[in-house]
């Protein structure tokens, strides 16, 4: 389906299947797809490859805002879809492990990497036509997107769902482990003071837990349409 170069904005916490869902929606109305997360993870990669976060997640934060003068972190479009980069080097499958999982919560807590990473998804809201995922995409960087959906389900479909992805990915994670992991991001990302994860006041709210990926793309399908006051 046409649709204008509109901003769809989807937020939600861990593992909620945001990323699966802004994909479907990119591809079904010709959007292009931008991960926040992926920023906040590469963020997290460069501090912990330049030691500026120890293991205790201590962060040194004057050194972290200098080195950041110099990251160049974005985002290469392939065929595939958009990858994460640092320089020249594609950092994709690092962003993804658990190592980086497990600090990225604290990292992105930091006002200067929040204002890093915002700073380059502003770049990309300009022109429009793009469906981005994160915690605060409709409640702070683009308030002003014109579809804005808060994407939950329930802790253990979630945890099944990060558990299967691992799997998947050839991993052999640990239930517990993945458990604790969402548990602590989703503290961390609700509690933090610098725009923390909430659901914007427009957001339209969407519990996936016993959803198709068809029924929640026919769900977003008629939100737009409602919205755009577009027919089929
Ligand atoms: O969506 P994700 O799991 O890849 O995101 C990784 C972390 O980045 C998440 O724990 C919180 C942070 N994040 C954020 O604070 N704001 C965003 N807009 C996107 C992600």
């Amino acid at each position: 389906m046409q649709i204008p170069k509109i901003i769809i904005a989807i937020d939600g916490y861990s593992s909620t299947g945001k990323s699966t869902l802004a994909k479907m929606v990119a591809r079904e109305f010709s959007l292009l797809y931008l991960d926040s997360g992926a920023l906040y993870r590469g963020v997290t990669l460069f501090a912990q490859e330049n030691g500026l976060i120890d293991a205790d997640s201590n962060i040194d934060v004057p050194a972290l805002t200098e080195a950041m003068k110099t990251l160049d972190l974005h985002f290469g479009f392939t065929e595939e879809g958009s990858r994460t980069f640092i320089g020249e080097r594609c950092i994709e499958k690092e962003i993804r492990g658990m190592k980086v999982s497990s600090q990225v919560s604290p990292i992105s807590a930091v006002a200067e990497v929040r204002a890093f990473v915002d700073e380059r998804l502003h770049e990309f809201g300009k022109s429009g036509g793009i469906v981005m995922d994160g915690r605060d995409i409709g409640s702070t960087v683009f308030p002003q997107a014109e579809i804005k959906i808060f994407l939950t389900a329930s802790e253990e479909v979630r945890a099944q769902r990060r558990y299967d992805e691992m799997v998947m990915k050839g991993g052999n994670p640990d239930m517990e482990a993945v458990r604790k992991n969402l548990r602590e991001r989703d503290y961390i990302d609700s509690h933090r003071e610098v725009s923390p994860l909430r659901r914007a006041a427009d957001a339209f709210v969407l519990d996936n837990s016993g959803m198709t990926m068809g029924e929640e793309l026919a769900w977003v399908r008629g939100l737009i349409q409602g919205k755009l006051g577009l027919l089929d």
